[in-house]
């Protein structure tokens, strides 16, 4: 088992920003990559179809024979029990509460402003999290329009920062104001330089992508599933549609080249 890979899996790029985490943290590890590009977004989506999507998503993985799986995706971490329920004993990380620390580790006691997607501001994850953590004022956002423009690759210029604007000015206009803002969703840190700018430099910006990768890193030592040191391998990805299209743009999330032959194509119905 040890040598197995580890599953990680997002409605389309976005849980790369946390594969990349992944892989410099525990290098000698290999992933197996699953984005379900052909039914995103899932933040506009109901808790149940989301659910339903996230365990055909974690039950393909699961196929591949992994070892652990990863829901690098905020709003398909509503799945997380049931996931845990259905993989069992197969373990299975979300990134809504590495998110929560993190911000709770930035906010010093201030109020944390959290972005994400309509699913998971409904869903009140993140207030729930930082609550059960310590606890803070948390202000929240829905920003939809932030993962069709990371995914289209719109990450800087004139549109990306009049939606940021329009998004967080109210938001962060808040009193007593904001010292952190969370990006809840792992599309969002492909914007981190935009959303930066716009939010001003007072405010530090965290994301759930480095603490997730130490959870994970807890986890395969404390189960014994670290991999044997090797060379490290190329990840594998599968995808529900346009594998070229995810080899082109995964870029800016992964933040190196995808070979298109390592991405293959999926059905999970
Ligand atoms: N990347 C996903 C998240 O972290 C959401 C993107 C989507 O709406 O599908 O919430």
């Amino acid at each position: 088992m040890n040598d197995a890979a580890i599953g990680v899996f997002d409605s389309g790029m976005g849980g790369l920003t946390v594969m990349r985490a992944l892989k410099a943290r525990l290098p000698q590890e290999r992933f197996v990559y699953l984005g379900d590009t052909a039914r995103l977004p899932y933040g506009t989506k109901s808790a149940n179809t989301v659910r339903r999507y996230a365990l055909q998503a974690a039950t393909a993985l699961t196929r591949r024979g992994v070892k652990l799986v990863v829901i690098a995706c905020n709003t398909a971490s509503v799945s997380l029990p049931a996931l845990k329920d259905a993989l069992a004993p197969l373990p299975v990380v979300g990134v809504i509460e590495p998110g929560a620390e993190a911000a709770l580790a930035a906010a010093q006691g201030a109020p944390i402003a959290v972005i994400a997607t309509e699913g998971t501001v409904k869903g009140g994850a993140y207030v729930r999290a930082i609550e059960a953590k310590g606890g803070a004022d948390v202000a929240q956002q829905a920003c939809p329009l932030f993962v069709p423009l990371s995914e289209e690759g719109l990450t800087e210029g004139p549109i990306a920062e009049a939606i940021a604007h329009r998004y967080l000015d109210p938001l962060l206009a808040t009193m007593p104001k904001p010292r952190c803002l969370l990006l809840g969703c792992t599309h969002y840190p492909a914007l981190k330089d935009v959303i930066a700018r716009v939010a001003g430099p007072e405010i530090a910006l965290v994301d759930s992508a480095e603490t997730t990768a130490e959870a994970v890193a807890r986890l395969l030592k404390d189960e014994g599933l670290q991999a044997p040191p090797r060379a490290s391998a190329l990840p594998e990805f599968l995808v529900t549609d346009a594998p070229d299209r995810f080899a082109r743009v995964g870029e800016i999330f992964l933040g190196e080249p995808i070979d298109p032959g390592t991405v293959e194509l999926v059905d999970l119905q």
